[in-house]
């Protein structure tokens, strides 16, 4: 099984920027983390992350019948990108939307999400482990067993 991981705009400055809501660990340390953690279930994790909607698009496209499925934090993009979400829709690749914080606590425009009502779920809130319950969701998904 193959999946992959994308993270959207500022996701790259992780460990530096607002780290009371972000935490201190940086995206690369992250990263390599969840590949292990795959590893260990026989999954192939790539990874990717990008500042710029386009090239967020161009990889999600470039995903079909390359991999299974998609753990995404699509970063602020979540709650603007009608192209994001179109973009998921068409490659019918299910994924799951993460976010390090919890979204629904903060700002009202950072309630709202063009990418959750297609998701086979959301994880919201728990730092980065965020991105480990997201993956363990994803693959029960796979899987079949939840
Ligand atoms: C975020 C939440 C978004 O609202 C914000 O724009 C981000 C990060 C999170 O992981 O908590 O860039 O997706």
């Amino acid at each position: 099984m193959r999946l992959l991981l994308i993270n959207g705009p500022n996701l790259n400055l992780l460990g530096q920027r607002e780290p009371s809501i972000y935490g201190s660990q940086t995206l690369e340390s992250i990263e390599t983390e969840l590949k292990k953690k795959a590893l260990t279930e026989g999954v192939q994790l790539d990874s990717f992350q990008s500042n710029f909607e386009g090239a967020l698009i161009d990889r999600i496209q470039k995903a079909v019948k390359e991999v299974d499925g998609i753990l995404i934090n699509a970063g602020a993009y979540t709650h603007t990108s009608i192209a994001l979400r179109d973009a998921l829709v068409g490659v019918e690749i299910p994924y799951v939307e993460l976010h390090l914080s919890n979204t629904h606590a903060r700002e009202q425009f950072r309630h709202s999400s063009f990418l959750s009502d297609n998701a086979v779920g959301v994880i919201s809130g728990f730092g980065a482990m965020s991105y480990h319950l997201a993956l363990q969701g994803l693959l029960a998904h796979l899987r079949k067993t939840v």
